[in-house]
Parts: structure tokens; C-alpha cells; sequence
């Protein structure tokens, strides 16, 4: 999934140029770059399908030159991630109707990925027993609201059963959710069969499901784009946690542990990221730091930036515009960027 805008990274995450585009961590390769070859590890590359906006595609197609044009979906518009999900399985479907999925973010760090495999192929080996809907959880560090949080039903194996899944609850219940001890963050990762999240569909999401499954034969032909750019607009704007995850009766989880960020905040950026002795994350060639602590900076270009005295806050300056606000306060970007229409 490569169609999100990524507004709490703005503004290095533009509209035009969203997160998973860019390399946040400076290793050389961007995000989707590096989810790509992370899943050929999984599977051949010609299994990996991106699905994204329409307008992100030849940023796709230029950052991923090996891959196929059939395999670059394009959504006519973002509706976020449920429809997603029902799109990429019908199509996926349509070329292996026994298809297993696992459908997953590109704009995460994983640092093990040879742990990252094992259990997805765990995940993905289990489907043909025990059908369900199955996500990858972490354990959570802090109350954060930006994350679905699983509560899951004790055994000795891998693989548990789900109580309740959350989506982004409030601070309240996120502080009690990460003090109870038997929650997991759900990693936004998630494996199924095409076959039963496309029933799950039918069951939970029953109009979105009608819609896709009338243009069923026009799928992967000429006939397609026209019928999708239709359902598009009428359908319902949901995530797929809260549309499916949250009420669907058998999902499991496999608790993991790779070195999993979301890196959908400044501040995850800033734990993610290499620090000085003053544990200063920063990036800009010509940025010199004073008597200043704990900072995450970011600036663009060639500029000269001098800071005095800044303990814990993040500055990030790029071409067009200028972000200063405390680490761990970052949640609120989301919010000032959509107030002031700023992402245009
Ligand atoms: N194609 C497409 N179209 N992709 C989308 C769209 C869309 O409309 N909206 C979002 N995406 C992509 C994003 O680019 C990202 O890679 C992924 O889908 C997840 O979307 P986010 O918007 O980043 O979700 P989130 O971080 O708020 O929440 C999800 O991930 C958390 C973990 O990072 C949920 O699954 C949470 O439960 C989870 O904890
Ligand atoms: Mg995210």
C-alpha cells in the first residue's frame, strides 16, 4: 500500500511528494524501496503488487524500474486502506484464485528482516489450516494513539487468538491498554487468503464488496479503469482496522519482534535515527548546533542554520516551508497541516 500522504511527516511528506518516497533514514534508498526488496526475500518479484493513488504511479514506476506496469494498481483516487484491500484481492484473485496475501505499508522500518520472514511465512504457511485473518503485533513501548492496539487470548503457541482489536483509541484508553500488559500493536501488516478477506468483505463491508463484485468480469481487462474510476467516489472511506479488523470474528496475531517502526511521526524518525553525543538526530550539511540537546533536525539544501540552546524539539526546514514544535508533539501536525490546507 503506497497511496497514503503521510501528513504527520510534513513537510518533507507533501501531497505531491509523500513519505514512502523519499529516504527518511538517509540509507540511500527510499521507504518503498526498501519494503520491495524486503518482500522479494519472501517471494519472487513478480508476486509484489504496489497499489496506489494514480497520481503517484511513474514515481512508483521510476523508483521501481524492474517492476511490471500490470503490477503498479492505480486507485482513481486515496479512500484509504479498506478499499485497498478488497481492490488489490479481487484482482489477485482473478490471476490465482487460491492466492495467499500479505498486504503491508510502504513506508515502515524493519531492522531484522530475516526474523520479519520467518514470520510472515509462519503467518502465511498457517492459512491453509486455520483460515482466518491474521496481523503481525509489537510490543508496545508507550501509549500512543496512532496505532491499532490487539488484545489476544494466552497459549503457548506463535500464533494466538485475537480478543479485541482497537483502532487509535484515545490517550485514556491507550494508557490502560499498554498497563494491562496483554496488548500488542497491530503493525499494520497483514496476511490472509484472497478468498476470505473478499467474503470478510461480503460480511462487514457488504456495499463496498457489491460494488467490485458486479465489475468482477471486467477485472485485469481493458474494461477496468473506467469501472473502478466509477465505484470510486461512491464508496466508503474507511480503514480496513476499522472497517474489518475491528469486527471480524477469527483473527490471530503472531507477537514479533524485528526492530519495527512506523516511522509515521518526526519523533519515531528521531528514535530510528543515528544520533550525536548530545543525542541530536541531524540531517543538512550545514547545520551547526550549540548547547542544544535532544533534537531532531532536518534541513533541505545548501542553507547555514545555527541553533542555540534548543533541548528536545524538532526543526525541519525544507524549500517551501518551516516546522518547529516539541518532540512528542507530533500527532498535532496532523492536524495543523489539514486546518491550514497546507499539504496542497
Ligand atoms: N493505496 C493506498 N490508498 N494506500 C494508502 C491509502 C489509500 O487511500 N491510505 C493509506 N495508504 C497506505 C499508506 O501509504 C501506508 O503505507 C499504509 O497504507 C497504512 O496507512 P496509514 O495511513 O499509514 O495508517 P496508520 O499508520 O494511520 O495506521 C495503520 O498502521 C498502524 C501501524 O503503522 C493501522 O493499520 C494501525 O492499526 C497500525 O497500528
Ligand atoms: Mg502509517
Amino acid at each position: 500500500m503506497a497511496g497514503g500522504i503521510g501528513t504527520r511527516f510534513w513537510p518533507l511528506s507533501t501531497s505531491k511528494f509523500p513519505k514512502q518516497f523519499h529516504d527518511v533514514l538517509g540509507t540511500g534508498q527510499t521507504l518503498i524501496q526498501q519494503t520491495y526488496n524486503r518482500l522479494k526475500k519472501i517471494t519472487d518479484a513478480e508476486r509484489i503488487f504496489v497499489i496506489t493513488d494514480k497520481i503517484y504511479t511513474d514515481l512508483v514506476a521510476k523508483q521501481l524500474p524492474e517492476m511490471e506496469e500490470m503490477q503498479i494498481i492505480a486507485e482513481p483516487m486515496g479512500m484509504n486502506t479498506a478499499i485497498c484491500a478488497l481492490y488489490s484481492a479481487m484482482k489477485i484473485k482473478k490471476i490465482n484464485p487460491d492466492a495467499n496475501i500479505l498486504l503491508c505499508p510502504s513506508d515502515h522500518l524493519i531492522m531484522d528482516e530475516q526474523k520479519f520472514a520467518e514470520k510472515a511465512e509462519l503467518a502465511l504457511s498457517n492459512l491453509s489450516k486455520n483460515n482466518g485473518l491474521y496481523t503481525l503485533g509489537i510490543e508496545p513501548t508507550r501509549p500512543d494513539t496512532g496505532y491499532g492496539y490487539i488484545q489476544f487470548i494466552e497459549n503457548d503457541q506463535e500464533i494466538k487468538k485475537v480478543k479485541t482489536f482497537t483502532e487509535k483509541p484515545n490517550r485514556e484508553l491507550a494508557e490502560s491498554f499498554l498497563h494491562s500488559g496483554d496488548f500488542l500493536w497491530n503493525s499494520g501488516i497483514f496476511i490472509w487468503s484472497a478468498d476470505t478477506i473478499i467474503k470478510a468483505f461480503e460480511t462487514y463491508l457488504p456495499d463496498m464488496y457489491q460494488s467490485f463484485k458486479n465489475i468482477e468480469d471486467d477485472i485485469n481487462t481493458d474494461k477496468e479503469e473506467k469501472q473502478v474510476k466509477k465505484i470510486y467516489p461512491t464508496v466508503q472511506k474507511i480503514s480496513i482496522d476499522v472497517g474489518i479488523m475491528e469486527k471480524y470474528k477469527k483473527v490471530y496475531v503472531l507477537p514479533s519482534s524485528f526492530g519495527w517502526s512506523d516511522l509515521g511521526t518526526w519523533t519515531s524518525l528521531y528514535e530510528n535515527h543515528d544520533r550525536d553525543k548530545n543525542r541530536n538526530a541531524v540531517v543538512g550539511n550545514w547545520v551547526r548546533m550549540y548547547e542544544s540537546k535532544g533534537n531532531m533536525v532536518h534541513v533541505e539544501g545548501k542553507k547555514a542554520v545555527v541553533i542555540e540552546g534548543l533541548e528536545d524539539y524538532i526543526v525541519v526546514d525544507t524549500e517551501k516551508s518551516l516546522l518547529i514544535c516539541p518532540l512528542n508533539s507530533d500527532q498535532e501536525v496532523k492536524k495543523y497541516v489539514n486546518d491550514l490546507k497546507l499539504n496542497k
